[in-house]
């Protein structure tokens, strides 16, 4: 960041996420939300010689910024490192539990929380006053703050050219060892994570790892199993009792977009692109538009701002950029593999081409068939088969469809066309 933006950038991003932390610490404490709330350091970690410059040059990048870290060369981790950025009091809590808090919280001040309720739209009224439809019914309100993770609306703002998705996998082991404390996770690839949660009285072990594109193929051995052997590599009596994946907004620059829209939409404001670091982000988002709403001055709001035009001084990001631009308007990357109908097995899925028309065919454990046309509904990109969860995956923005056509993921928000018979 100091080298895309400089030293004051660096500063006030790190200032932010560090007010963030103190934010969430005070709800958590003043709406009384028990949600396993810990100050942990967390650490960046190399097991690898040659990475250890890099990280000897982070530490003192960072320290240059005021904020205190350390080099170290022991951690709790269950296997030597090279060497590790240690960062005091950082973060954990289990967020669900925190968001179960915060809905309490906003309900009984007499907010209301509409679930089920799809934003289709939104408008400007000439007195700009906006106008959301939904599913359900049309609201009008002065202030709209679209926080669905992959912004709806496409023009303006035209978000669908500036950001993607990555999906990461995590598992959940139980084991008899005894675990570490802290949050560590590795600077290179491939990524691991390693953390510990709570889950019915017992510490239970979380790697997490295995990112790729959302959207782009993937299968059980290169995530969950390849998790599953690093982590049995240290802890061979562990026993894997839940696996899931989950997926986040990177910007194309790496920094979120939060603030207006759109100047034609100035009442209507965003925060996304949290590139997995939503806890404390989102945090940052939500001062920064409360004060944009109340006319206060924020003196972070310049880091995110939506209609940024930064130059980006890094070489590799520059180039990343350019390549992920391109990928997010080619609506027709994925050409069909040269599967036929009668070479799908069971219990997976491809597309095929049947009377001259593309047709993504899933056929069940007992050889049921499922077909739809598998023509993304948010921009019309060719959808790529996803084996591990058996769903509709889109390379280009990141949606994702289950496997009878349904939309579970945005940004899209309609489901897919569905052919009743295969025959088409
Ligand atoms: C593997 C992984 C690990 C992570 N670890 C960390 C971590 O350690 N620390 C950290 O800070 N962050 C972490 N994150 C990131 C964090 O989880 C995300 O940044 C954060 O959850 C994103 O929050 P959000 O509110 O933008 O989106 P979401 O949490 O996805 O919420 C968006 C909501 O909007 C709804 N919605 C979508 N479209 C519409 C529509 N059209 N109309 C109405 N509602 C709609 C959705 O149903 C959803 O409820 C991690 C992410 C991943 C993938
Ligand atoms: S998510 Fe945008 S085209 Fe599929």
């Amino acid at each position: 960041m100091i080298n895309s933006y400089g030293k004051r950038f660096a500063t006030d991003y790190l200032k932010a996420n560090e007010i963030a932390i103190t934010n969430i610490k005070q709800i958590i404490d003043t709406e009384k939300i028990n949600c396993d709330f810990a100050f942990q350091n967390s650490y960046v970690y190399t097991t690898k010689k040659s990475e250890l410059a890099t990280i000897k040059k982070e530490v003192e990048s960072v320290s240059s910024l005021g904020f205190p870290c350390e080099f170290v060369t022991k951690t709790g981790l269950p296997f030597d490192v090279v060497g590790a950025v240690c960062f005091k009091n950082q973060a954990q809590f289990h967020p669900i539990k925190y968001l179960s808090g915060l809905v309490n919280s906003i309900t009984s001040h007499g907010g209301k929380i509409f679930t089920h309720t799809i934003a289709t739209n939104i408008e400007n009224d000439p007195d700009f006053t906006c106008v959301v439809s939904t599913n359900q019914a049309t609201v009008r309100s002065k202030f709209v703050i679209v926080a669905s993770h992959y912004p709806f609306v496409n023009f303006p703002g035209f978000y669908f050219a500036k950001m993607y998705q990555s999906t990461s996998y995590l598992i959940a082991m139980d084991t008899k060892k005894t675990l570490f404390n802290g949050m560590y996770i590795s600077a290179s690839d491939p990524i691991f994570s390693y953390r510990t949660a709570k889950f019915k009285g017992k510490k239970l072990l979380l790697v997490g790892g295995g990112e790729h594109k959302t959207g782009h193929p993937s299968c059980y051995a290169d995530t969950y199993g390849m998790l599953e052997q690093e982590a049995k590599k240290f802890y061979p009596d562990g026993e894997v009792l839940f696996r899931w994946n989950t997926r986040d907004c990177i910007s194309l620059d790496k920094i979120p977009f939060i603030g207006r829209y759109s100047p034609s939409m100035p009442n209507v404001f965003l925060g996304t692109g949290f590139k997995k670091w939503g806890m404390t982000l989102s945090c940052v988002a939500s001062n920064i538009i409360v004060d944009l709403i109340c006319g206060k001055a924020n003196k972070y709001e310049y880091l995110f701002k939506p209609s940024r035009l930064h130059p980006i001084k890094n070489r590799d990001e520059l180039k990343n950029v350019l390549v992920q631009s391109a990928n997010s308007l080619l609506f027709d990357k994925f050409k069909s593999g040269n599967m036929n109908f009668d070479q799908i097995q069971n219990n997976s899925g491809s597309i095929v081409e049947i009377n001259n028309q593309k047709v993504g065919i899933y056929k069940n454990s007992d050889g049921q068939i499922y077909a739809v046309k598998p023509i993304c509904t948010h921009l019309g990109c060719l959808l790529s088969w996803n084996d591990i969860d058996k769903t509709w995956d889109c390379p280009c923005h990141g949606s994702r469809f289950d496997y009878m056509g349904n939309n579970i993921y945005d940004p899209a928000f309609k489901n897919l066309d569905v052919y009743t018979s295969p025959s088409v």
